[in-house]
């Protein structure tokens, strides 16, 4: 059987980046939640717990050559691939370590400069492993922190997976009597299969269940495999992390799901249940409760440094954008229309295509943006639209002025290895901070 403490590594992880762990975009959220965010135009630090086959971080490490990256994961598959895309990217600033969490706690060796990074990121393995594991990954991620730091984790989230607990427990069940992971995931598909044709209850107890099961058509094995074949998947509520992190030194800051941060966009009656509860931790399990949430991408601070309501928007101000498509992209109506947690947003067609067309001649800052709009549009309401843009990955933040020479060597190496069949999809974003030229960008980082 292909496991360790529970966790499937029969077969490798996708070749996947997301845009919410960069650097650019936790700096932003930061500042969007007023706490002083690590200066990312110098030289800063960033470590990745669980990096999988290292191409989220070797992205990364093309668009900051000034910085330094670290990633660590257990799987020797996933660190053979993530050097070797590393040395042929000619990428310096970027390491990658085998090791599990549990060794990597006790050690006391110099594999990591304790307490230096400026951010630790650990996206999707928290609620897929044992809980000695994620606490585990808990403490790393803390200790490896400077203060002021920042911890972005990603998590499957209840109540919104309460109807697939059924199928995880059979997949697991019959992994167990199986061994093997394959037929247990294929065995279990099936078996539900049936129950659905002989109207088993646990369909009408649980609505959404045929549709979820249904969806699982649109995702490879591969992925199947590492999404539901861990003995110890198990969703939690927002309480169960904030609440132990809170106790490590971690504070919850924010969500790098960006629209929600804004309050305003929460209905009254909801905001009213929410401020009901004091604590924090609570306020974010009512939230989920209400929108029925399936997947939180959260972000802690190790020790809040505040930032005066002037500072934050004046550092906003300086934050710089591009364009990843024209105005006329969007398409139709239907188009402005922006599917949050808390329902359809209908946004402001003009403003959006203002700002659209004003980053297609190159890179702006926000400041600039705002000059565009219709004068007096306060600078919330400009970075509300630009946080449904970057949602959509219709615009992106820049990296910072920076040299371009490692970007355009990552872009260069991953076209000609898709060119041989590789299967990656994501790009680094080669543009420069100050270029108010040709755009000259290809993709970024989210950007299929
Ligand atoms: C679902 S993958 C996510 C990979 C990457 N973060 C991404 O989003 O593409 C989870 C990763 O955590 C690693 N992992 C799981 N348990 C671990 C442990 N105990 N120690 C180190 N790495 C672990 C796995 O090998 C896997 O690469």
């Amino acid at each position: 059987m292909t496991l360790r403490h529970g966790y499937f590594t029969g077969a490798g992880y996708t070749y996947d980046a997301q845009s919410e762990p960069s650097p650019e975009r936790l700096a932003f959220l930061a500042l969007l939640n007023r706490h002083r965010p690590p200066e990312i135009s110098g030289p800063f630090q960033l470590l990745e717990l669980g990096c999988g086959q290292g191409y989220n971080l070797c992205l990364q490490a093309a668009n900051y050559p000034q910085a330094r990256f670290l990633g660590i994961d257990f799987n020797a598959e996933h660190i053979a691939h993530a050097r070797s895309l590393a040395a042929a990217s000619g990428l310096v600033n970027v390491r990658f370590e085998q090791a599990d969490f549990l060794e990597l706690e006790q050690a006391s060796g110099d594999l990591m400069a304790w307490g230096d990074f400026d951010f630790t990121v650990a996206h999707g393995i928290l609620t897929w492993v044992a809980p000695e594991v994620r606490l585990s990954l808990m403490r790393l991620a803390e200790r490896a922190l400077r203060p002021g730091g920042l911890f972005y984790v990603s998590y499957n989230t209840l109540p919104g997976w309460l109807p697939m607990l059924p199928f995880h427990h059979c997949v697991s069940s019959l992994q167990a009597t199986l061994g093997d992971s394959q037929p247990a995931l294929d065995g279990a598909r099936d078996l539900f299969q049936g129950l659905r044709q002989a109207n088993g209850q646990v369909f009408s107890s649980q609505p959404d269940l045929a549709q979820r099961l249904e969806g699982l058509g649109q995702f490879d094995t591969t992925y199947l495999l590492h999404e539901y074949n861990h003995s110890h998947w198990q969703p939690l509520y927002a309480n169960e992390v904030i609440e132990p992190l809170r106790e490590l030194g971690l504070g919850y800051l924010g969500s790098a799901t960006l629209s929600e941060n804004f309050e305003g966009l929460v209905p009254v009656p909801a905001q009213q249940q929410i401020q009901r509860q004091s604590d924090p931790a609570l306020r974010e399990l009512v939230r989920d409760l209400l929108t029925n949430q399936t997947f939180r991408r959260d972000v802690y601070v190790k020790g809040r440094e505040p930032l005066w309501p002037g500072e934050a928007s004046a550092a906003l101000e300086q934050v710089r954008l591009c364009g990843l498509v024209d105005q006329d992209a969007l398409g139709d109506e239907s188009s402005y229309l922006f599917t949050l947690s808390w329902g359809q947003f209908q946004a402001n067609r003009d403003w959006i295509r203002t700002i659209l067309e004003g980053l297609w001649d190159g890179p702006r800052s926000l400041a600039e943006l705002g000059a565009l709009l219709p004068s007096g549009t306060p600078q919330p309401t400009l970075v509300l639209n630009l946080c449904l843009l970057l949602g959509r990955n219709a615009v992106a933040l820049v990296p910072g002025e920076r040299d371009r020479g490692p970007s355009q060597r990552f872009n260069a190496h991953i076209g000609a290895s898709v060119a041989a069949g590789a299967p990656y999809t994501l790009l680094a974003c080669p543009v420069r901070a100050t270029s108010t030229g040709s755009p000259g960008w290809s993709s970024s980082p989210s950007t299929p």
